[in-house]
């Protein structure tokens, strides 16, 4: 099915320069960038964005990373995208993410690990929503 996947090129990545790089891989796997933007997340944006783990040890860790400085949030649609854009980036912690893989390529940790992408379509349609409230996603 077509679907729409929520991408976030994160601080570390945007500060290497590698955004067209990155870019390049979604558009040569068939996902189109639907909707886009440059952000630096507030305390309260990230925290929300990443409530689902406010309970982890990480949280806060997570958190100062993603305002450490700004973001590039986009939204991806293709055939299986949230899958396809799952494949792209690799496992979530680089040392373990196969190599070719967005993360093995270009994250040093999995604190900075380069992207995020949705891991679900209940979670894609919630988190799409939070970055581009105009977009028009109705789950039925
Ligand atoms: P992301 O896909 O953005 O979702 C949550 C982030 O928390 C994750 O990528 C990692 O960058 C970060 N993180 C840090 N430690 C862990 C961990 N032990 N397990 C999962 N995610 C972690």
């Amino acid at each position: 099915a077509i679907e729409r996947t929520l991408s976030i090129i994160k601080p570390d990545a945007v500060a290497k320069n590698v955004i067209g790089k990155i870019y390049q891989r979604f558009e040569d796997a068939g996902l189109k960038i639907i909707a886009s933007k440059m952000v630096h997340l507030s305390e309260v944006e990230a925290g929300q964005f990443y409530a689902v783990h406010k309970e982890r040890p990480f949280f806060k860790d997570l958190v100062s990373f993603m305002i450490s400085g700004p973001v590039m949030i986009q939204v991806l649609e293709g055939e299986g995208a949230i899958a396809k854009n799952r494949d792209l980036m690799g496992a979530t912690d680089p040392k373990k993410a196969a190599p070719g893989t967005i993360r093995a390529d270009f994250a040093e940790s999995i604190d900075a690990n380069a992207v995020h992408g949705s891991d679900a379509p209940e979670t894609a349609a919630v988190e799409v929503a939070f970055f581009f409230p105009g977009m028009n996603v109705y789950s039925r």
